[in-house]
C-alpha cells in the first residue's frame, strides 16, 4: 500500500524527474552532477537511447525506462551511488545482462539503473577448496572460459549468457540442474551493498567453507551438507530476490570437478506421456543423469529448423550422462532399457565434443527457435515446476490446453526437475490474443499450485507473477516477505514495483 501511494505521487508530481517532490529541474541537474561526481561523467547517460536500452529484458513486458543509466567501477561506487539515491528518494535498478524473462529491470518508478558489467573481475580462484569469487560483469560463459584448464567448471547453464550474479538475483538454474543443483545449491557468500549503503557479507567476510570432495558420489548427494549452524541464512535470503533488497556487488561460487567423461543422447517417443514416464523412470532407478530435458513436437521441429539438427519431429528427450568410462556404459544401458521399455525409439548417442555441443547449443536457443515459429512476435514463457510424480499428468494436461487454446505454443522442460517452460507466441499489437496468453498462463500457473508445485522454477516473480505469489505462500507469507522488505528498505526504492 505505501509502496502504492509512493508510487501515485511520483506519477502525479513528477512524471518522469527524479524526485516526487516536484523540484524536477533544478533538482534533476543537481542531482546528476552528483552521480557523475561518483562514477566520472563518462559513466553516466541520460540519453534517450541507452535508457530504452536498459528499460527491457527478453520478456514482453514493457513500461518506462530508467531515468539514468550509471556505470559503476567498483563495489565503493556502488555504495555511495545507492546512499545516494536512497537520500534523495530515488528508486534503484540493478541490471545484469537483461536476459530475464519476467521484466525484472523495467523502471516502473524510473529512477537510477546501474549496468554492473564494468565490475567483471574474477578474484579469490580456490582450486583446493573448489571455490570462485566473481563481480557482476561476469557470464556464466566468461567463468567457463576462464576455469577452461583448471579441471573445474560451474554447472548452473541458463540457455542466455547471463551474468553469475543476476542468476543469483533470479534463482537461476538450467540443464545440468539435475545433478548438480541450481544457483541456490551453488552460493557460498554473497557481498551486497544494501539499501543503506552497507555493505553485507551474507556468509561472513571471506568465507567460503564448503563439504569434503567425495569423487565417488554423484554432486546431489553432496549437496544440503555443507555445514554452518550460525544464524539465519542471510545468503539465502538474497537468492532469488530479484534486486528488490540489495545490489549483489560479488557471488562466492562453488565449483564442480569436470567428469571424466561425458555421453550425451537423444530418444524419441510415441506420446508425451511416454517420454515423462521414461523421464520419472529413470530418476526413480537413481540413474545419476546429468540433464534430461523434454521438447516437445512442436518444440523439436522449430529446434530442427532454428539449429539444423536432424531429429525425428516427436516428443523427445535430450540427455547427458557423467561420470567414469564404466560408470557411463551402466548408466547409458539402463536409460537405454527404460526408454525402450516405453516405447522410445530413434536412441542416439553423441560422444564427440563437437556433436554434443551442437545439441546443447540448439537446446538453449530452444528459446529464439520458438520465436522463429511466428516471426515479428514476442515470447511468453511460464515456468512452473511440480514434484516429479505429478509431472506426467501436468504435461499431458497442458499439451491438450495448448491444442484447445489456438494459441502457437512450444514445451521445453528441464523435467528431471519437474520444471517446464510454454513458450507461447503473442502479436504484441493484438490485446485480445495477449489476454488469452495470459490467461493461459495464469491458469498453468494456478493447475500447478494445485498440483503442489510453484509458479515459478527459475525466472523469478518479477511483474507478471506477483497474484500467483500470493496464491503460493499464502497471506502470512506475504506478509512476512513485506515485513523484510519494509526492514531492509524502508523507503521502497530497491527495484521498485518487482515480486510483491
Ligand atoms: C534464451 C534464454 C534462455 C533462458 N534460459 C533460462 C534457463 O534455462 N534457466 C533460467 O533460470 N533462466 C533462463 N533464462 C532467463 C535469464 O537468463 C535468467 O533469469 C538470468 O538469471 C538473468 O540474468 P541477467 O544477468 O540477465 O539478469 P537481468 O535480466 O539483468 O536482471 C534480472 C533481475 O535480477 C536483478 N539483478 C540483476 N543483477 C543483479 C545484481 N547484481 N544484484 C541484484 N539484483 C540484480 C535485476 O534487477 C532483475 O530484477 C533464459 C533467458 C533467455 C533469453
Ligand atoms: C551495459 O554496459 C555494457 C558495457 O558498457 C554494454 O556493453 C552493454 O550493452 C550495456 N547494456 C545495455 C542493455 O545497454
Ligand atoms: C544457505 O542458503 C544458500 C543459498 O540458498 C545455500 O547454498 C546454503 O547451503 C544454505 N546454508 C545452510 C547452512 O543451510
Amino acid at each position: 500500500m505505501a509502496l502504492l501511494l509512493r508510487a501515485a505521487t511520483w506519477g502525479l508530481s513528477s512524471g518522469r524527474g527524479y524526485c516526487s517532490r516536484g523540484t524536477q529541474g533544478s533538482l534533476r541537474e543537481v542531482f546528476v552532477a552528483a552521480l557523475r561526481a561518483v562514477v566520472g561523467p563518462p559513466h553516466v547517460s541520460t540519453s534517450i537511447a541507452v535508457r530504452e536500452q536498459h528499460g527491457r529484458d527478453e520478456s514482453m513486458h514493457r513500461c518506462q525506462p530508467p531515468d539514468v543509466v550509471v556505470w559503476p567501477q567498483n563495489v565503493d561506487q556502488v555504495s555511495r551511488l545507492t546512499a545516494l539515491c536512497y537520500s534523495h528518494g530515488v528508486p534503484i535498478i540493478p541490471f545484469g545482462t537483461g536476459t530475464g524473462l519476467e521484466g525484472g529491470v523495467c523502471a516502473v518508478q524510473g529512477g537510477v539503473c546501474m549496468n554492473l558489467t564494468h565490475m567483471d573481475r574474477i578474484t579469490a580462484l580456490n582450486l583446493e577448496d573448489f571455490s570462485v569469487v566473481v563481480e557482476p560483469g561476469v557470464t556464466r560463459k566468461a567463468l567457463n572460459t576462464h576455469l577452461r584448464d583448471s579441471g573445474l567448471w560451474f554447472p548452473v547453464d541458463p540457455g542466455s549468457d547471463a551474468s553469475l550474479c543476476g542468476m543469483a538475483a533470479t534463482g537461476a538454474s538450467g540443464t545440468n540442474a539435475v545433478r548438480y543443483g541450481t544457483m541456490r545449491d551453488n552460493i557460498l557468500n554473497l557481498e551486497v551493498v544494501l539499501p543503506s549503503g552497507q555493505l553485507l557479507h551474507t556468509a561472513g567476510p571471506g568465507r567460503h567453507f564448503r563439504p569434503g570432495f567425495w569423487p565417488s558420489l554423484p554432486a546431489l548427494y553432496v549437496l544440503g551438507s555443507r555445514k554452518s549452524a550460525a544464524g539465519y541464512n542471510l545468503t539465502g535470503l538474497f537468492v532469488g530476490s530479484e534486486g528488490t533488497l540489495g545490489l549483489i556487488t560479488a557471488a562466492t561460487l562453488r565449483l564442480h570437478p569436470v567428469p571424466e567423461a561425458t555421453v550425451a543422447a537423444t530418444c524419441a517417443f510415441p506420446s508425451v506421456q511416454a517420454a515423462v514416464d521414461s523421464t520419472v523412470h529413470i530418476l526413480q532407478a537413481a540413474v545419476p543423469v546429468a540433464r534430461i530435458e523434454f521438447l516437445d513436437d512442436v518444440m523439436m521441429d522449430a529446434c530442427n529448423r532454428h539449429s539444423q539438427l536432424n531429429c525425428v519431429v516427436a516428443p523427445t528427450l535430450f540427455l547427458e550422462f557423467h561420470g567414469s568410462e564404466q560408470a557411463l556404459v551402466e548408466q547409458l544401458q539402463r536409460a537405454e532399457e527404460i526408454t525402450q521399455h516405453n516405447g522410445g525409439s530413434h536412441f542416439s548417442w553423441a560422444k564427440e565434443a563437437e556433436e554434443r555441443s551442437r545439441l546443447w547449443a540448439a537446446r538453449h536457443n530452444a528459446w529464439y527457435a520458438a520465436l522463429a515459429l511466428r516471426p515479428g512476435c514476442k515470447g511468453y514463457s511460464t515456468d512452473v515446476c511440480v514434484p516429479i510424480s505429478r509431472l506426467p499428468e501436468i504435461l499431458v494436461q497442458t499439451k491438450e490446453d495448448l491444442k484447445a487454446s489456438g494459441l502457437t505454443g512450444a514445451i521445453v522442460g528441464h523435467v528431471g526437475d519437474g520444471n517446464f517452460h510454454c513458450i507461447l507466441l503473442v502479436d504484441p499489437e493484438d490485446p485480445e490474443e495477449l489476454h488469452r496468453v495470459e490467461a493461459f498462463a495464469q491458469q498453468l500457473g494456478r493447475r500447478a499450485l494445485a498440483l503442489h508445485g510453484t509458479c515459478t522454477g527459475e525466472h523469478g516473480i518479477g511483474l507478471g507473477k506477483r497474484q500467483l505469489l500470493q496464491e503460493e505462500v499464502g497471506a502470512v507469507g506475504v506478509e512476512t516477505m513485506r515485513q523484510l522488505k519494509a526492514t531492509l528498505d524502508p523507503r521502497g526504492l530497491m527495484n521498485p514495483g518487482k515480486v510483491l
